[in-house]
């Protein structure tokens, strides 16, 4: 049982239901310069809820903020687009208020079955401050607060976290339900063994996700340019590959700590300059002046080896540079082999995502999470400000 109620607790019938979705989609101008939103996967991903509340009866509002405009409104971050497809994906309605807060919005409100989307929250800098004062106006507007946002999670703001105090019921929403379901169950009672495969540019900015997992699964495969840090501090030669100097003594700490749990690359893709159409080789020793962009076959071998025996296998980022090909081909064969494990698979972060794609096995994962910061954050062991808030209340 979780400890904060689902929307499926709720009576919704003929109430007013503020459901705070994450509908941060991106943008891109087309040719004729219109806004146009390139993945509407964020919106799909809160269909269920919505669809949920209005059969049970409910006046729908929905809340989100787009982007990261400076504390004010922002033609070009808002969320009208999102109001047109989501119309479309409903196949009803959906009313776009001119604001979040204030007696335009009040004029509004829906009755039951009819759904209005609020204009960005982040147009009022109060949001992100979580002001008490706005976050009482946005609890005024509803008799139900959902909490549907979960890549919006680990933001303490006034619409994931501060109106959660002033409403009359607050409780969780299916996307929110289902990605704690999945990665709660990965990181507090795993099927084991239970492997981790963490990849990216940085270890600086997974320390905290290392750190966590390293205590949870039974194997850490690493790949991506944090590999070249680790090796690094073995004193293995790594070229002109990306390396965190300041980051080295840190790497050693990890190796010595997870020292039966850390798997590393034991071969390389590398090129002398990161540029369409270099040559590239495959090396076990990185070359002097050379740079390694991704991880070889022999360590696709070894960790398609170990996510083989797996019964739950939680990956985030990617294995080299993914979005110039052919230095994708690791992480795609990575993502075909947690595919055919068989495993538990949670994915999370948008290069493994999008890896899950290109290599056409999206379907054979369990889980495929919608918050990148959130997802790192959960990964971490840090307790998401907008589920906290969520308890509390319960
Ligand atoms: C995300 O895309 O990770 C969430 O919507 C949070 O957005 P933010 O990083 O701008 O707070």
């Amino acid at each position: 049982m979780a400890s904060y109620p689902s929307v499926r607790d709720l009576d919704l019938k003929g109430k007013r239901v503020f459901i705070r979705v994450d509908f941060n989609v991106p943008l891109e101008k087309n040719a004729q310069g219109q806004v146009v939103i390139t993945s509407d996967k964020r919106i799909k991903a809160s269909l269920p809820t919505i669809q949920y509340a209005l059969e049970q009866g409910a006046g729908l509002i929905l809340a989100s903020h787009l982007g990261r405009p400076k504390g004010g409104p922002d033609p070009e971050m808002s969320l009208a687009p999102v109001a047109a497809r989501l119309s479309e994906l409903l196949g009803r309605p959906v009313k776009m208020a001119p604001d979040c807060v204030g007696p335009a919005v009040e004029a509004l409100l829906p009755s039951p079955g009819e759904v209005l989307l609020l204009e960005n929250l982040r147009f009022h800098k109060q949001e992100e401050k979580n002001d008490p004062e706005f976050a009482r106006k946005l609890a005024a507007l509803c008799d139900i607060y959902v909490n549907d946002a979960f890549g919006s999670a680990h933001r303490a703001h006034a619409s994931t976290e501060g109106m959660v105090r002033f409403v009359p019921q607050a409780a969780a929403g299916l996307l929110m339900e289902q990605e704690l379901k999945y990665l709660g169950m990965a990181t507090s009672h795993p099927e084991r063994p239970c492997v981790a495969i963490l990849g990216g540019a940085k270890v600086s900015d997974k320390i905290e996700v290392i750190e966590n997992l390293g205590k949870i699964v039974d194997k850490l495969l690493i790949g991506g340019a944090m590999a070249y840090t680790f090796l690094k501090a073995q004193g293995q030669p790594t070229g002109k590959s990306l390396v965190e100097a300041d980051k080295i003594d840190l790497a050693q700490k990890l190796l010595t700590e997870f020292a039966s749990k850390l798997m590393l690359p034991v071969d390389h893709i590398v090129v002398s300059e990161i540029a369409p159409g270099a040559a590239h080789e495959t090396v076990e020793t990185i070359p002097e002046g050379k740079i390694a962009v991704d991880i070889g076959p022999k360590t696709v071998t070894n960790y398609s080896r170990v996510l083989a025996t797996a019964k739950t296998i939680i990956w985030n980022g990617p294995m080299g540079i993914f979005e110039k090909p052919p230095f994708d081909q690791g992480t795609v064969a990575i993502a075909k082999a947690v595919a055919k494990s068989g495993a538990t698979s949670v994915v999370g972060g948008g290069d493994s995502e999008k890896a899950v794609k290109a290599a056409g096995v999206s379907s054979q994962i369990s889980h495929v999470s919608t918050g990148g910061g959130a997802s790192l954050e959960f990964l971490a062991g840090i307790e998401l400000p907008g589920v906290a808030a969520l308890k509390a209340r319960s």
